[in-house]
């Protein structure tokens, strides 16, 4: 299995800069592709912003309290730790992302 593509997502100019803030989806193009990062209690996630169901847009959708962002238009949700619909209809596409000083990478 390859490994993965590392690719520089959110650049870090200072240290006190802090992308994405708790809970608010900071959306990217990176190589063509809109993707979502975002802050969550035990690390960053990183996600196509776009329900797998019928495409409907989730560059909005805040996760909930339980960890779960909800398409507005069919009420599916998705766990945002892993990507996998409550109800087992389906996943999220979810990136393998990382933080180190310089900034945030996102695995294509
Ligand atoms: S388009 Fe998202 S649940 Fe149907």
């Amino acid at each position: 299995m390859a490994s993965p593509s590392w690719v520089l997502a959110i650049e870090k100019y200072r240290p006190s800069d802090v992308f994405p803030e708790p809970g608010i989806p900071f959306i990217i193009q990176l190589e063509g592709q809109e993707i979502a990062v975002l802050r969550i209690s035990n690390g960053l996630i990183a996600y196509r912003p776009q329900c797998p169901h019928e495409g409907f847009s989730l560059r909005k959708v805040r996760p909930d309290a339980e960890g779960f962002l909800e398409c507005p238009l069919h009420r599916f949700r998705f766990n945002v730790s892993d990507g996998q619909e409550a109800g087992g209809r389906g996943r999220l596409a979810c990136f393998p992302v990382k933080e180190t000083d310089t900034g945030i990478y996102v695995a294509l």
